[in-house]
């Protein structure tokens, strides 16, 4: 059988993996320069937030969720926003979404937040991992979103 190391580490303490996680962008997202600009936000900024966490498998990085102050929506109280969250297409399937969803929000209750938000069109997806829709909005580009919301384990 394969021998899997699975690790998920902060991009904070990892920066030598930047390049990795835009090369996620580009395969994930077709290029998104605001998803580019909150990585390279994670190393330079002197905030708490952006944290951008990753799922490295075999010492490459496989999947990467953020924790960001706001998404582009057209409201700012939702805070704090897990996202984005993307897994290489070779590696969808095996539940890594799912692990670094809960990663987020566990290291936001670390963070001292007791719920986090996030936005998205998938239907069905986020649901099944405790996410609760509560509103609808519009991303700036005036495309509809819908928000969830999720409870974080307290610490
Ligand atoms: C969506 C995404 C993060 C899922 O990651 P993943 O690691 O494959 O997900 P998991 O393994 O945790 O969960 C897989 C399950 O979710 C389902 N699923 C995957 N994508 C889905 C979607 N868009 N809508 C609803 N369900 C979805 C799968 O069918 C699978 O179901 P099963 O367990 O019944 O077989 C991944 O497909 C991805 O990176 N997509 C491109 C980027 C993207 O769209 N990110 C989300 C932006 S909001």
């Amino acid at each position: 059988m394969e021998n899997v190391n699975l690790q998920i580490a902060s991009l904070r303490d990892n920066p030598h993996l930047l390049n990795e996680c835009h090369s996620l962008v580009r395969d994930c997202f077709n290029d998104l320069d605001l998803i580019h600009n909150q990585l390279d936000d994670t190393l330079t900024s002197n905030e708490t937030l952006p944290q951008a966490y990753l799922l490295i498998k075999n010492g490459i990085v496989a999947a990467w969720v953020g924790l960001c102050v706001n998404d582009p929506i057209q409201t700012d109280v939702y805070t704090p926003i897990v996202g984005p969250l993307m897994v290489a297409e070779s590696e969808r399937n095996f539940g890594y979404g799912a692990l670094l969803l809960y990663h987020a929000r566990n290291e936001a209750g670390k963070l001292g937040f007791d719920k986090v938000y996030l936005t998205s069109s998938h239907i069905g997806y986020y649901e099944r991992f405790g996410f609760r829709e509560i509103d609808m909005t519009k991303y700036f580009n005036d495309n509809p979103t819908k928000v969830y919301v999720a409870d974080v384990p307290k610490h």
